[in-house]
């Protein structure tokens, strides 16, 4: 028997990943850039070799969808594993407003590889991680992080690369305007957009050149141009999927509220953008010395805000 124990951050996509290329895989149809965020972590310890598999997730037995996944990931690690143990939790509310799917995956990614007793490189991990949810892939590494589309079959090179060694000190201001869990999730949200959206082949074609723009901005330090791309970047993946067939729509009224008080931040002088993903809630990217102003703007719309610093890299012990 053998254990390990990982911690892993949670990230928010600055430049986004909406739909796969392979399903089995979770190979992306688009490259994406990523902030991974500081103080909010997933902590996961894995036993290998007990008597049975057994899963707690937040305290309590993970529910049968999740413990089916846990153990699905797990035989990637070693298809003749023994059974073993999994205790996960995060140090943040689920309905903080951020994917925990990310900072999950990277954390039981480097744990079970460690507890079985094998050493991966972190590129050989973000490849497994992004096998559990896409965006776990990036997750391995603190900062910003790019999500390389690569080009083999097997999804060997499509894993993800720090960008930005020493971090640049922004802020996301994460403003939770729903904590209700999301009616459908993002896997089954691709593949319909994928399917159905007339502009899908838009977003797709458009996607590397982003990418090119938001890395440029992160590495000139440009806050106004690595915004502008994000925005952009947030508002074609959500009309992608507001034109699929059936439409999806993940806004409330509340994440226009969000988005007008951001516009207003700006037309007021104050660098503010704005980011959501497959829910309702706004993230707003800023330099830490406005980041109160933001999060006073927000708080008409929102239930809760929390103003978080850049993270660094997810790590792993043995005992
Ligand atoms: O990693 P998944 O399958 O939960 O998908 C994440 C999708 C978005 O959060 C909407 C965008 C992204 O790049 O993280």
């Amino acid at each position: 028997m053998s254990r390990a124990t990982a911690h892993a951050h949670p990230n928010i996509a600055l430049v986004k990943y909406w739909g796969k290329r392979d399903l089995a895989l979770n190979l992306p149809a688009v490259p994406s850039l990523s902030l991974t965020l500081a103080r909010f972590e997933t902590e996961t310890t894995v036993t290998w070799g007990t008597t049975e598999d057994r899963f707690l997730f937040n305290g309590e037995a993970a529910d049968p969808t999740t413990a089916a996944k846990i153990a699905q990931f797990l035989s990637l690690v070693d298809p003749a594993r023994p059974p073993c143990n999994v205790d996960t939790a995060n140090n943040f509310p689920s309905a903080a407003g951020l994917a925990s799917s990310s900072s999950g995956f990277a954390a039981l990614a480097l744990a079970a590889v460690a507890a079985s007793g094998q050493e991966w490189s972190k590129e050989q991990l973000s490849v497994l991680a992004r096998r559990g949810s896409g965006s776990a892939c990036r997750s391995l590494w603190g900062g910003f992080v790019e999500w390389k589309l690569g080009k083999r079959a097997d999804g060997a090179d499509s894993c993800g690369t720090p960008i930005a060694p020493s971090h640049w000190d922004v802020r996301m201001v994460v403003g939770v305007v729903s904590s209700k869990k999301k009616p459908t999730p993002s896997s089954a949200g691709m593949e319909s957009t994928r399917l159905t959206s007339p502009y899908f082949p838009a977003w797709v074609e458009t996607a590397a050149a982003d990418v090119e723009l938001g890395r440029k901005a992160v590495l000139d330090r440009d806050l106004a141009a690595l915004g502008e791309v994000m925005e952009s970047s947030t508002l074609k993946m959500h009309a992608t999927m507001w034109t699929g067939r059936p439409t999806l729509n993940y806004w409330l009224p509340g994440t226009l509220g969000c988005l007008d008080a951001v516009q207003a931040l700006r037309k007021a002088g104050i660098g503010a953008w704005a980011t959501m993903d497959a829910g309702p809630n706004v993230k707003v990217l800023c330099l830490p010395e406005d980041s109160e102003r933001v999060a006073i703007a927000l708080a008409p719309w929102v239930e809760r805000t929390d103003i978080l610093a850049p993270g660094g890299d997810a790590t792993v012990e043995q005992h």
